[in-house]
Order: structure tokens, then C-alpha cells, then sequence
């Protein structure tokens, strides 16, 4: 099985990949949060940190693209290649209200004509294979019918299938039905992404589809960092690499974020996801939640590692 990284914006950046490959197995493949190709033609300060290669080394990463402008999705994965990229993704299922309006991410599924131009501008001129990320549609999963079929007309290097439409958002279950036909009906490989959060839940999809080869996992892995290597028959993540991965990743993110309280929403934002995989663990995840100062927030991650033990099956939980 290929075990994917799904792109989450604030969440698996770089600075999450290189902690979390430096204390658990890494992802076979990563997808950067989405990048914006625009007229102006330049990757923005926070981009070009995104895509350094220095954030990226000993690791595969595919940057992924959102956006509806063939001409500049082209002239974004030439600079990418020159950065040393062999792939590029794009996006068509950010549910966003403002991404949607502007007919980009899932967006751009309900405008059949201009997802055509799109793709077949992209396909004819982007100097690198393209992998699409897409929901079922906006509305109904049926949508998913026809947009499939058109795919179906493109060298597409791998199909991750969010099987939801944008109006789910993230809640409910995915559509394992309808991800079942499209695993039958694609041309290119079909990737599995939603609502795998666990081990357990990754094997129930394996054995449940057995053509399938490869499975994407964004909060999961955000919640449980050693899921991989659980996954490939490592032993669970314990308590001490948690915090050594925990360690890492706020040493990283201080030197990223000077200021501290921008820094201790974005350690928060982490904790979000990491906290699910500890037993008992409310009292020092309110006091993380709470905290205004460095100080605080340190001595109620320290209470945590030292009270709560690590989850069996540890991974999100969705509340
Ligand atoms: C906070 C957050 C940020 C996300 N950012 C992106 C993004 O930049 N690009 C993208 O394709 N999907 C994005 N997603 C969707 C995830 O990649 C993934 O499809 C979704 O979380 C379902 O997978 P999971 O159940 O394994 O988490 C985001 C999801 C969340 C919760």
C-alpha cells in the first residue's frame, strides 16, 4: 500500500513534514497545501517556503495548484520543475465558500465548460504530469458520472477521490459507493482520501478494496504522526516520540513565527489534531486552548506527555 500525506493548509506544511519524518516513517508522497497561480506570475513569500527544496530534502512532495487559468498553472509547474519537481496536483476539491465562488477548487466541478478549457490547456502544456484531487461535485454525489468520464479523456498521473460533494464539507460519510465505481472506471490509479484516520480504518479499506494500492490520510496522520509506521508494521507511537515530535515541530515554528501569538494559534491549531490521540487528556488540552503566554502553554504541554497516556488506535477523532 502507497500511504499518501493529504495537503492541509495550516496543518501538514513543511514544517510538519520534517518533523514528522524525522521522528516517524514518512509518507510515500506528500501534497504541499494548495498554491495560487496567478497573472502576476511570482510564488509569494509563504509559496516559495512551501516548495524550498531545503524544507523538502529526503522526501517526495508534489505541490499542489488551485485555480482555473491554464496559462498560469502552466507557467507555475515550469517554475516548480526548475526547482527540481516531478509532479504537479491539482485541486478541485477545496469546499471553501470564497474558493468556490471565484469556480476554483470544488468550484470549478459545476462548470463543466470551463473545467474542460481547463483541462485541456493544462494537459497540452504543463511540462510536468499532472494528479487531480477531486470531490464527487457540488451538490450530489451522481455528479460525479460525467465529471469522471471527463477525466477519463486525460493522462491523469493518479486520481485522489474525496468521495463527498462541497456541500458536505467535511461532515457525514464519505461515499464508499460511489469511490467504488470510480476505482472500477478510472484510467489513472485511484487514490482513497476521507475520514481514515486510524490504523483499523485504513486496513477496513484495504480489505474492503482490494484493487485498491493507495490511501491518503490528512487528519489522521496530523493526529497520529507515527500512523505510517504503524500502518508498515512499526511499533505505535509512544508517548516520547510524540513529544519529541512535538519538540521539533514548535522549535521549527518559533524560528518560522517571531511573533508569539501568532505562534501559539498556530501550535494550537496543531493540537487540535494531536490531542485526539491521548487518553484523558481534556484538562491539559483546555489549559493548551487557554493559554496566552510561552510559559502556560509549555507547562500544560508538559502535564499533558507526563498525565495522559497514548491512545490504542490512536488517531483523529472527529467531534
Ligand atoms: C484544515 C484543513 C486544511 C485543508 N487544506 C487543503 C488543501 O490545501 N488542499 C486540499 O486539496 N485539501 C485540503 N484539505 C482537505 C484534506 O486534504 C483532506 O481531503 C480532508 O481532510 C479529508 O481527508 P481526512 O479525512 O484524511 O482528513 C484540508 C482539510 C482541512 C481540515
Amino acid at each position: 500500500m502507497i500511504y499518501e500525506c493529504a495537503p492541509m493548509e495550516g496543518v501538514t506544511g513543511d514544517l510538519f513534514r520534517q518533523a514528522q519524518r524525522l521522528h516517524f516513517a514518512a509518507a510515500d508522497k506528500y501534497y504541499t497545501p494548495f498554491l495560487s497561480p496567478t497573472s502576476s506570475r511570482t510564488l509569494s513569500a509563504r509559496e516559495l517556503r512551501e516548495v524550498d527544496p531545503a524544507h523538502n530534502a529526503g522526501i517526495r512532495v508534489v505541490p499542489q495548484l488551485m485555480g482555473h487559468e491554464p496559462n498560469d498553472f502552466v507557467w507555475m509547474a515550469g517554475a516548480l520543475r526548475e526547482l527540481g519537481y516531478d509532479e504537479v496536483n491539482l485541486n478541485l476539491g477545496c469546499p471553501s465558500g470564497t474558493v468556490v465562488t471565484k469556480k476554483k477548487g470544488a468550484g470549478l466541478l459545476a462548470e463543466k465548460d470551463l473545467l474542460r478549457r481547463m483541462l485541456d490547456g493544462i494537459f497540452d502544456l504543463c511540462p510536468l504530469p499532472i494528479s487531480i484531487k477531486t470531490r464527487l461535485g457540488m451538490e450530489r454525489p451522481e455528479e460525479f458520472y460525467p465529471i469522471l468520464e471527463m477525466y477519463n479523456d486525460y493522462p491523469v498521473k493518479e486520481l485522489i477521490v474525496h468521495p463527498r460533494v462541497q456541500a458536505d464539507q467535511y461532515k457525514g460519510k464519505p461515499d464508499l459507493t460511489l469511490f467504488a465505481w470510480a476505482l472500477e472506471h478510472s484510467r489513472a490509479p485511484v487514490c482513497c482520501n476521507g475520514n481514515v484516520f486510524c490504523a483499523a480504518d485504513a486496513r477496513a479499506a484495504a480489505a474492503r478494496f482490494p484493487k485498491l494500492d493507495r490511501i491518503m490520510i490528512g487528519r489522521g496522520l496530523a493526529a497520529n504522526p507515527g500512523l505510517i509506521g504503524e500502518l508498515q508494521g512499526k511499533a505505535p507511537a509512544d508517548a516520547a516520540a510524540l513529544e519529541a515530535f512535538h519538540g521539533t515541530l514548535f522549535a521549527l515554528t518559533a524560528a518560522r513565527i517571531p511573533d508569539r501569538r501568532a505562534l501559539l494559534f498556530r501550535m494550537k491549531e496543531a493540537w487540535r489534531y494531536l490531542g485526539c490521540s491521548f487518553e484523558n487528556a481534556d484538562k491539559p488540552l483546555k489549559a493548551i486552548r487557554r493559554a496566552q503566554t510561552l510559559p502556560d502553554y509549555e507547562a500544560a504541554v508538559r502535564r499533558l506527555f507526563s498525565d495522559c497516556p497514548v491512545r490504542e488506535n490512536a488517531g483523529f477523532i472527529d467531534k
